[in-house]
């Protein structure tokens, strides 16, 4: 990893806030601490030693969990940085295996440290001969995020020898095997899904060819990947790099934290990505459109969306952090239309309907007191439904990109100096104590 000093700038203290209990009198100072962007954070470790009291931030949607050098957002701006550099810099001028360095080492690689850094990725493609024997545990039918759950768990029992948490080499050649191996072991799920045989990765191929490659070509014919589709590809790899202390990032560093090797740290983010509140949103968009099915049903759905009696939500709309429009989901949006042309898709029902829903919900009163915009998830399943991919394949492609940004945090957590266990108190509500009820006298 990078060294921290050159990269990021420590937090310091700023000042100090004075916290009155009211109830009691007692006074508690707290010291303010200043990051290099973004809000500042009071630092509340000593609260309850203190006064006795916990904080209380259900969905921490007010609390700071670490200090963090890699990822940088402004949700009231709509901006996203990675190591300083703009996502629309990024998307624009790099690549993949640029953002890739630039994550985990901090600094953008030179031509020389470039080559060397694909190299070694490419050289760590393959899967375990063996491995490919726990595709066949599955049903067919399974959906390929629980077969990425399944097989990237099991890569600890196959790859031992990077499973020492301690070793800052074995901490950089995991992070190296599953960013690596992700596509291969991607391709392999939807592979197994259709009942075609396994492609194997070829080291000709850059990252994002690689696993166009893997998942479109058959043994029985040559297959060329279109530039135009592996340069989407690469894109759509990078918006979705890192993002913060996201769910599934905040999982993987709750996970690693107990000491946990990084096999497993990714399988509980891969976990918690596949949920339709987070990483599942892009498959939900798909299904969404579909049973919206035409323009004319827009607002009876809009109506649904506002009626808290009503679970469904409009997916691919609102964030948690961005109060404006997603980075991301602009330079998809553009994408959008390049890939279609390129493809000589020229009018995608499903993107006339997206584009409809965004500027009907743009300019409904709900969604705009309420700062919903289109987020990441939005338009990247219609590129990829054009594409080629099935809706079931749309969040694995979403956790292939994010294992960087998983891997280059769990890192930073674990060179953290401070970094401990993690482990949440809570607002007790339950019964008292009580005396045991003995069976006889239960009723
Ligand atoms: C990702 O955290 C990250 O960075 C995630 C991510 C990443 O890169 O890692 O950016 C990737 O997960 C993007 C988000 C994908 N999810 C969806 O598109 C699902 C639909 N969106 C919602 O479920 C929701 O907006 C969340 C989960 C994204 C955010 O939820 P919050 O922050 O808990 O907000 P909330 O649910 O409290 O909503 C605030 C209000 C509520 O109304 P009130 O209770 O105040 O009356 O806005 C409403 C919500 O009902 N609302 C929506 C809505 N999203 C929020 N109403 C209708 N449709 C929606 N999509």
């Amino acid at each position: 990893m990078a060294d921290k000093l050159s990269d990021s700038k420590p937090s310091k203290n700023a000042h100090t806030v004075t916290l009155t209990d009211n109830f009691t009198g007692k006074t508690c100072e707290l010291p303010v601490l200043k990051g290099s962007e973004g809000p500042m954070v009071i630092d509340v470790r000593r609260l309850y030693a203190e006064t006795g009291h916990f904080t209380y931030d259900p969905g921490f949607t007010s609390t700071g969990s670490c200090e963090s050098a890699i990822t940088y957002i402004d949700g009231d701006e709509g901006i996203l940085m990675h190591r300083g550099y703009s996502i629309e810099d990024l998307a624009a001028k790099s690549s993949f295996m640029e953002v890739c360095y630039l994550l985990l080492q901090g600094e953008l690689p030179t031509k020389k440290q470039r080559s060397a850094f694909e190299s070694t990725i490419t050289y760590h493609t393959m899967l375990h001969e063996q491995m490919l024997n726990l595709y066949r545990g599955f049903r067919r039918d399974s959906h390929p995020m629980a077969i990425m759950v399944g097989v990237v768990g099991a890569l600890s029992a196959f790859y031992h020898d990077s499973t020492d948490i301690s070793d800052p080499r074995q901490r950089m050649i995991a992070s190296h095997r599953l960013i690596a191996k992700m596509p291969t072991i991607a391709a392999m799920a939807y592979k197994y899904s259709i009942g075609q045989p396994f492609v194997y990765p070829r080291n000709d191929l850059n990252y994002a060819e690689n696993f166009l490659y893997m998942i479109f070509a058959v043994p029985c014919e040559e297959f060329i990947v279109r530039p135009a589709v592996a340069r989407a590809m690469d894109r759509i790899f990078i918006l979705h790099a890192d993002h913060e202390q996201n769910a599934s990032t905040s999982t993987v560093r709750i996970a690693g934290s107990s000491g946990a090797n990084p096999f497993a740290c990714i399988a509980a983010g891969i976990a918690s990505l596949w949920g339709p509140a987070h990483g599942g949103a892009n498959e939900a968009v798909l299904q969404m459109l579909h049973e919206i099915g035409s323009k004319d049903k827009i607002p009876e759905f809009l109506k649904r969306a506002k009626d808290r009696n009503d679970p469904f939500r409009l997916m691919g709309f609102g964030h948690r952090v961005y109060k404006n429009y997603d980075p991301r989901a602009a330079v998809l949006r553009e994408s959008c239309h390049e890939v279609l042309e390129d493809l000589g898709v020229r009018d995608d029902p499903l993107l006339d309907l997206a584009m409809e829903l965004e500027r009907i919900a743009l300019e409904d009163p709900y969604f705009v007191e309420k700062k919903l915009f289109p987020n990441v998830d939005f338009y990247s399943g219609i590129i990829l439904k054009a594409m080629g991919f099935p809706t079931s394949m749309f969040t694995v492609l979403f956790a292939l990109a994010r294992t960087v940004g998983w891997v280059a945090q769990w890192q930073e957590m674990i060179e953290d100096p401070n970094h401990r266990i993690s482990r949440p108190r809570q607002l007790y509500t339950g019964p008292s104590k009580r005396p045991f009820v003995p069976m006889a006298k239960r009723g």
